[in-house]
C-alpha cells in the first residue's frame, strides 16, 4: 500500500479545467483501494495571496464542495484543511533551518510570482518549505502534481535527505507522480483554461449562465452553414469530445465535416452535454454550499485522522532535535 498525498490551493471556485485536469484524476487515484490517500486544501499557502478572511474561508468551502461533489469519498481518503493541522507550520520552521537560503533563492515559482504580484511577502519565499512540510509530515510515498510543481518536489526531497544524512531515517523520501496533463482543457478562447485568462467555464453555475457563456464567449469562424467545417480547430468540438461519449463525439465530427450543420447546432449540443452530464455534481455542489456545517464536519474528521499521523512524525523529529516532547 502506498501513501499518496496532494494539496490544492483554495484560490477560487474550481472551473472545468481544474475539474477535468486535476480533481477527477486525483479522485480516481484516491479511490483506488491500493492507495492510502491524503488530500488537503492548502489554505495556509493561499494566505500568501489572499488577505480577505471572508474570501479565504469561502474559497475553502467552494473547493471542498467541488471535491465532494465530484466523488471524493471521505471514508476512503483523509480529506482535511491544512490550517486545521498547524503542526505543519512547526515542521516548516525546522525545515527552514535545514535548507540553504541560496537554494530557496533559485525557486522558479518565487521569481515568477514576484514578477506578477504586488504583495511579495516572505511567505511566498519560504512557500517551498511549507509544502515540503505538508509532504514529509505524513510520510508520503507519492505526490501527484503538475509539471509546475516539480522543483518544489525536488526541494522536498533535498531537505528530507539533508535531515536524514545528519540524523538517520527521519523522513520518507517522496517520489513525484507527474500528472502529464495530456488533458489540457481549452478555455472559451481556445487557449489553456485559466482563472487569469478569464476564459473559464464554471460547470457548477446555473444552466442558463452556461448557455450564455458558450454562446457569447466561444468565437467561431463565419463558414456558411452548408459548408464542411474542421472539427479539430474548433473549441466547441474540443470541449464536446472531452465530456461526451465517443459515439456522440464521432457523430458531431461527422456532422461538422459533412456540412449543413452549423456552429449554432454544435454549441447547442455542447451546452446540453455540459448541463446534463454534470447535473448530479452541480446538484451536490449546491447542496454542500448550502450545508456548510456538513462540509465542516467532514473536514474536522479528516483533520483528526491527519493530526494523529502528523504528531507521530513531528514527535520523532522534535526528540531528534533535542526538544522536549
Ligand atoms: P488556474 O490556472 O485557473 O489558476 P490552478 O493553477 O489553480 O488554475 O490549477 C489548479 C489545478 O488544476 C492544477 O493541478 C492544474 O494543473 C489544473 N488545471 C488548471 N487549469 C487546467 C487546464 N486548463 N487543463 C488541465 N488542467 C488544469
Ligand atoms: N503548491 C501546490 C500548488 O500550487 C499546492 C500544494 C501545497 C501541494 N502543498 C502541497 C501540492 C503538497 C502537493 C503536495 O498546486
Amino acid at each position: 500500500m502506498s501513501r499518496i498525498l496532494t494539496g490544492v490551493q483554495s484560490t477560487g471556485r474550481p472551473h472545468m479545467g481544474n475539474i477535468l485536469g486535476a480533481i477527477i484524476p486525483a479522485i480516481e487515484l484516491a479511490n483506488n483501494p491500493e492507495n492510502d490517500s491524503f488530500l488537503f486544501i492548502a489554505d495556509l499557502h493561499s494566505l500568501t495571496q489572499i488577505k480577505n478572511p471572508k474570501t479565504l474561508s469561502e474559497n475553502t468551502l467552494q473547493v471542498a464542495a467541488a471535491w465532494l461533489a465530484c466523488g471524493l469519498d471521505p471514508n476512503k481518503t483523509t480529506f482535511y484543511r491544512q490550517s486545521d493541522v498547524p503542526e505543519c507550520t512547526e515542521l516548516a520552521w525546522y525545515l527552514n533551518c535545514f535548507f540553504p537560503y541560496q537554494r530557496l533563492k533559485l525557486a522558479h515559482s518565487f521569481k515568477d510570482k514576484s514578477d506578477r504580484l504586488e504583495d511579495i511577502n516572505s511567505g511566498l519565499f519560504t512557500y517551498p518549505m511549507l509544502m515540503a512540510s505538508d509532504i514529509l509530515l505524513y510520510d508520503a510515498n507519492y505526490v501527484p502534481v503538475g509539471k509546475d510543481q516539480l522543483q518544489h518536489l525536488e526541494m522536498t526531497r533535498d531537505v528530507a535527505s539533508r535531515v536524514n544524512n545528519k540524523y538517520g531515517e527521519i523522513f520518507v523520501i517522496p517520489e513525484v507522480k507527474l500528472q502529464e496533463n495530456t488533458q489540457l482543457i481549452p478555455g472559451t478562447d481556445g487557449e489553456k483554461m485559466s482563472k487569469s485568462r478569464e476564459n473559464t467555464i464554471d460547470l457548477f453555475q446555473d444552466p442558463k449562465q452556461i448557455k450564455k457563456i458558450i454562446n457569447k464567449n466561444i468565437i467561431t469562424d463565419d463558414t456558411p452553414l452548408e459548408a464542411p467545417k474542421d472539427p479539430q480547430s474548433s473549441t466547441v468540438y474540443q470541449l464536446f469530445q472531452l465530456i461526451a461519449s465517443s459515439e456522440k463525439s464521432l457523430k458531431m465530427k461527422e456532422n461538422l465535416k459533412a456540412g449543413g450543420y452549423g456552429w449554432g447546432h454544435a454549441k447547442k449540443e455542447l451546452v446540453d452535454e455540459l448541463v446534463n452530464s454534470f447535473a448530479p455534481q452541480r446538484e451536490k455542489f449546491n447542496y454542500y454550499l448550502n450545508n456548510p456545517s456538513e462540509v465542516e464536519s467532514v473536514l474536522i474528521k479528516g483533520a483528526e485522522k491527519a493530526k494523529k499521523v502528523a504528531n507521530t512524525t513531528l514527535n520523532r523529529f522534535r526528540k531528534t532535535l533535542g526538544y522536549n516532547i
